[in-house]
């Protein structure tokens, strides 16, 4: 059987660097760390996105969100990125460089709705936003609409409170079903999508517009002159 190695080398642009196992471990522990900051970030979203849904089902007999979908940023895709955007490697560069390791996307039914949630989650004491932008005011040029924060929530570990960004990005399932889509034929061409084609997506993006207009004036009228559940609070 073979030994354990009891150091590695690896090659970097200084040189080759040798790492003894315990370093390794060390390395491979304080990422592991920096990694659940974010995940617990992003619990701490979900909870309060949560109890917005739970809210409005009890006292307005309505839910606002369709789904939530949540990640951390894989090492592999954090990586990526870093190098990209030729930031240093360290942890705190990292921190305040890359602001969507944490990642949620809640999905509404109405563009109404996207606003407020985005309202009712920002406005809360214990979130500071630190960047928005209004793809649904301003839409890409491509198409794409979504509603993008990146907030700041304090979470609290044994060895104090940390302040952890999260991305969370607000739109409809028409809205949602476009990105997805675009999102994949983007990949499948590797960028380089035919003129043809992205001229397709950008008229399916103005369908979806659309559809969600005339879907929430359906929605309103079934609602007659009552306010829209959402703006009850
Ligand atoms: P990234 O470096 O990709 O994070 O872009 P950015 O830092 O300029 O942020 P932006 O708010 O523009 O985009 C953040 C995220 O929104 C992306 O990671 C995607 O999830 C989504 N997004 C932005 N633009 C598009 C788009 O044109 N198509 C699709 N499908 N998704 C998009
Ligand atoms: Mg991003």
């Amino acid at each position: 059987m073979e030994a354990t190695p009891r150091a590695l080398s690896v090659s970097t642009d200084e040189g080759v660097a040798t790492f003894s196992a315990e370093q390794l471990r060390m390395m491979r522990d304080e990422f592991q760390r920096f990694l659940l900051e974010y995940q617990f970030g992003l619990r701490e979203v979900e909870t309060k996105l949560g109890i917005l849904r739970d809210e409005f089902l009890l006292m307005h007999d309505y839910n606002p969100i369709e789904h939530v979908s949540s990640r951390v940023k894989t090492a592999d895709s954090l990586v990526d990125k870093i190098s990209r955007k030729g930031v240093e490697p360290s942890f705190d560069a990292i921190r305040a460089a890359i602001t969507d390791i944490a990642g949620i996307r809640v999905t509404t039914s109405f563009t109404k709705d996207a606003y407020r949630l985005f309202d009712l989650l920002t406005q809360q004491d214990d979130i500071t936003v630190r960047e928005v932008k209004d793809y649904i005011a301003r839409p890409k040029a491509n198409g794409y609409k979504s509603l993008h924060v990146i907030v700041e929530v304090p979470v609290f570990l044994s060895s104090g409170r940390v302040d952890v960004a999260v991305e969370v990005q607000f739109r409809t399932i028409a809205m949602d079903f476009w990105a997805s889509l675009e999102h994949k034929i983007y990949y499948k061409y590797a960028g380089a999508v035919p003129d043809g084609l992205l001229a397709e997506l950008q008229d399916a993006a103005e369908s979806a517009s659309l559809l969600d207009a005339r879907m929430e004036r359906l929605h309103g009228q079934l609602h007659g002159p009552r306010p829209h559940p959402i703006h009850a609070v």
